[in-house]
């Protein structure tokens, strides 16, 4: 189980678009996706009294169990004024220190402007580090341009596909290393 967190909240949103994108890869593999939807979903903001003791059936315990039951799992965000968008790190702050150890983490971030959408990305990177996670090497920037309709472009296909496969073989390695 892949577990994708969706940090848009806007109505056409691009970031849908390229997470809907990972998801139809992951599942065509063989895998199921969990599409995160926090707008929907997750929509309070996180509460520090309940960081650490937070009742069973409250967001925050919600979320973490989402989290946890995942192998892995697909940060997808709007680019907001240089960076990740707030309503993903909002979910992100709910989360155990340790809600990515041994979890391979890949990166979708969506912009308008190809440069700060990298950065946005690389943001998220250092996040990931501080969860326990392994960010896949492979993330996925993009822009409206780089999509078809609903299609990426060649190219865009081709980084969809590398992350994904990384994503994929870093579960395979951690598998084989317990079988073995
Ligand atoms: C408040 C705000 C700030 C933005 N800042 C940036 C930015 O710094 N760099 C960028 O490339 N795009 C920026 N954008 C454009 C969005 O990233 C772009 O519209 C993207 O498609 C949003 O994803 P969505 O379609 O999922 O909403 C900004 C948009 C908003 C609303």
């Amino acid at each position: 189980l892949i577990v994708g967190i969706l940090g848009s909240a806007a109505k056409d949103s691009g970031t849908r678009l390229a997470l809907e994108t990972v998801a139809e890869r992951f599942r065509s593999a063989g895998r199921q996706f969990d599409l995160v939807d926090l707008a929907v979903e997750y929509r309070e903001l996180h509460d520090i009294v309940s960081y650490h003791d937070p009742a069973p059936d409250s967001q925050t315990a919600l979320l973490r169990q989402r989290v946890s039951m995942a192998s892995a799992a697909v940060l997808a965000t709007p680019v907001y004024h240089g960076t990740f968008s707030a309503l993903l790190k909002n979910a992100l702050d709910h989360l155990w220190g340790d809600a990515f150890a041994g979890k391979a983490v890949g990166i979708v971030a969506h912009g308008s402007a190809e440069k700060g959408v990298t950065v946005a990305a690389d943001h998220l990177r250092t996040v990931i580090r501080a969860l326990g996670g392994w960010s896949a090497p492979t993330q996925v920037a993009v822009v409206r341009d780089d999509f078809l309709g609903t299609v990426p472009t060649a190219e865009t296909a081709e980084r969809f596909d590398s992350m994904v496969s990384e994503i994929l073989s870093f579960g395979a390695e951690r598998a084989h290393g317990r079988a073995s």
